[in-house]
């Protein structure tokens, strides 16, 4: 059995990972040793099983004794401790969520459902580095699978509504917090059916935009308002995340010679862990909407249309609706008034889902099978 040592497995993505895994019977197939950064010695995760005491995520010869260690523990950790470890001769299978990694060479950002054809391909000439992608990348591929498969995307512009948790799990409390201080500041008017909307309104806005408002972790409200920033200034007026959307997705496709062009801006909006886009898909050729609605939802198991009307969309193409779940919906299908060749689409995905665990534990999956 192979040894997978788990590093991160107790922040936010870890734990989503730990669940997936234990609900799939994963720890069954492999030996699992589990890493820390604090409590060397201490009890491991309740996964089922007895294992061994928490080794030391920064001693070097025991992650050498690994056979694939997977990291949810961050970049920096990956900056540190990967070059050590390659340095040293360790010739295991690295599987990281984080992004330190994800455009190097030698290394294959992981979304089987999408590129399977890639990993396969890369494992035979002996890659090792396997890298989870940019949460927004994999949800939009995961949903538009089919019309990527048909090679029917000439280009496509991806405008986000980025939940809380892609900035952290501290992100996703103040979030919370933010709404409750709004909430807080006009409960008694709230109770009031005869007060004016007009005057809760105001009060809203000064409490958004007082001193005392909770914003350590986003700097400006989200609740109640939204934030058209997420990532670093590329100070070219793009945003990271918004360069990641090309990049990632090629490289994800295996067509970094043969590039589809993909841009837009990233939102984030008060969500909790559900990314969703909006898509203007310019299609290589005037492909009839059914026929598109059928690549679509023969791709994969998790890309379920929904239908483009009111009722269904309103119901199931949300973040209240996706949340928790490995599906990831796509609706509003419909040719848009430039032409035929012109596709709107909206998606909705969970972030810590397919946009972080899932294809970690699937690559996992992929090794030890
Ligand atoms: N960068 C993403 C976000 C999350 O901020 O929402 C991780 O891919």
């Amino acid at each position: 059995m192979f040894k997978v040592g788990f590093v991160g497995w107790r922040g936010m993505v870890g734990s989503v990972l730990m669940q997936r895994m234990i609900a799939e019977g994963d720890f069954q197939d492999i030996e699992p040793i589990f890493f820390t950064t604090s409590q060397t010695g201490g009890a491991g995760p309740a996964i089922g099983r007895d294992t061994p005491a928490l080794k030391d995520a920064k001693a070097i010869a025991e992650l050498k004794a690994m056979d694939i260690i997977v990291s949810c523990q961050g970049g920096d950790y990956t900056s540190e401790i990967f070059p050590q470890l390659r340095a040293d001769g360790w010739q295991g299978h690295w599987i990281d969520a984080a992004s330190t990694l994800r455009m190097e060479k030698d290394a294959v950002i992981i979304l089987d459902p999408v590129n399977l054809d890639v990993i396969k391909q890369s494992l035979s000439t002996g890659v090792r580095n396997w890298i989870g992608g940019n949460c927004t990348v994999s949800l939009m591929l995961m949903a538009l699978n089919g019309l990527f498969k048909a090679n029917l995307v000439d280009w496509a512009s991806s405008m986000t509504y980025q939940a809380a948790s892609g900035a952290g799990a501290q992100n996703m409390r103040e979030l919370i917090r933010q709404m409750g201080v709004v909430h807080a500041g006009v409960a008694t008017e709230l109770q009031d059916a005869a007060s004016a909307i007009l005057d809760i309104d105001r009060k809203v806005a000064d409490t958004l935009r007082s001193a005392d408002f909770p914003v350590d972790n986003f700097g400006v409200p989200l609740a109640g308002s939204l934030i058209p920033w997420i990532d670093k200034d590329l100070g070219n007026g793009q945003s990271k995340e918004e360069w990641k959307g090309m990049a990632e997705t090629n490289k994800i496709l295996g067509r970094d010679a043969n590039p589809i062009v993909i841009d837009g801006l990233c939102v984030r909006i008060g969500a909790m862990r559900c990314h969703s886009q909006a898509l203007t898909i310019k299609l290589k050729q005037d492909v009839p909407l059914n026929e598109i609605e059928g690549m679509l939802a023969e791709a994969n198991a998790w890309a379920e249309v929904v239908p483009n009307e009111r009722n269904e969309t309103v119901k199931r193409l949300s973040p209240a609706a996706v949340t928790g779940t490995l599906q990831t919906p796509v609706g509003r299908l419909r040719k848009m008034g430039m032409g035929g060749e012109y596709l709107s689409a909206f998606t909705v995905g969970d972030q810590l889902l397919w946009g972080a665990a899932e294809p970690l534990r699937r690559m996992l999956r992929i090794l030890v099978e």
